[in-house]
């Protein structure tokens, strides 16, 4: 067999299937017979319209949201917890006003009652390397939106997980500090080696960022498309005016287009 085979977390979907039941009976089908792996490594961006179910299948693939058919497993284990393996970064930065941010960063360690004195130092270079060394006493009220959210990230990427699922984590941020965030995730990205599959409503964040974007229809969500971005690593802005990447972008834009529009 190929040695590739063995790579311990990559993510394999298959036939995946959800439907919500709502208060009064009625089915919704949010996600249908949706199949795809990710191997270790990448960075991939799911993009679709409003309510295609791209936090469903992110939630899903987190283990935070139980699938209603079909198969989805990280490496050898089934999906059907959260697990040490993955980190979420939600839309918002969801920081406790009343902890100190790091006492925030640490706290999915307390819950997981692990002890919490040998993650600090790891939490300290973390906030160091997004930019936040100074503020780790500080409360989420004396930071910005985009310092909040690079505390998430923190929080995250403590207990070191191979996965980051990441949902529209940028989708409240102005255009600049969105930017200069995408640069500190492909930092991260890349020096940590990590797997993170990355929603955005943003077609140019999608192309800046990832390996592979999957396009997804509307609801009943399904991958319509996957689209290997082929730019050069390490990237940086002045690749959003080339020519490539503006292929890329119209390309998405036209799939997204052809099928109602985005959100
Ligand atoms: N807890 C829920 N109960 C019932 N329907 C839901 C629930 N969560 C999401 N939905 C529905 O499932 C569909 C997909 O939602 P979601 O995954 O949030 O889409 P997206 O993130 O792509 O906007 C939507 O039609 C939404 O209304
Ligand atoms: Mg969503």
């Amino acid at each position: 067999m190929k040695k590739d085979a063995f790579l311990p977390y990559t993510i394999s979907v298959e036939h995946l299937g959800k439907t919500y039941k709502s208060a009064d009976g009625q089915a919704l089908v949010a996600l249908k017979d949706l199949s795809f792996e990710i191997q270790d490594g990448e960075f991939i961006c799911l993009v679709g319209p409003s309510g295609c179910g791209k936090s469903t299948l992110l939630k899903i693939l987190g283990g935070l949201l139980k699938r209603t058919s079909g198969a989805a497993r990280i490496g050898e284990r089934s999906l059907d917890g959260p697990g040490p393996d993955i980190g979420f970064v939600f839309q918002a930065p969801t920081l406790l006003p009343w902890r100190t941010i790091l006492e925030n960063v640490l706290l999915p360690t307390e819950i997981r009652r692990l002890p919490v004195e040998q993650f600090r130092a790891k939490a300290l270079e973390l906030l160091a390397m997004v930019g936040l060394a100074g503020f780790e006493n500080r409360y989420s009220s004396e930071l910005s939106g985009g310092m909040q959210q690079r505390a998430a990230i923190v929080r995250a990427l403590v207990q070191d997980p191979p996965v980051l699922l990441m949902d529209e984590p940028f989708g409240a941020l102005d255009a600049l500090t969105r930017e200069q965030m995408n640069l500190e995730v492909l930092k991260i990205w890349s020096r940590t080696k990590k797997t993170v599959v990355f929603v955005t409503h943003s077609i140019a964040e999608a192309v800046f960022l990832a390996d592979r974007v999957f396009v997804m229809t509307p609801r009943p969500g399904k991958i319509d498309e996957i689209i290997n971005i082929e730019l050069p690593r390490p990237r940086d802005l002045s690749l959003i005016n080339t020519d490539k990447f503006g292929v890329y972008a119209s390309r998405i834009r036209q799939l997204l287009q052809a099928k109602g529009d985005l959100s």
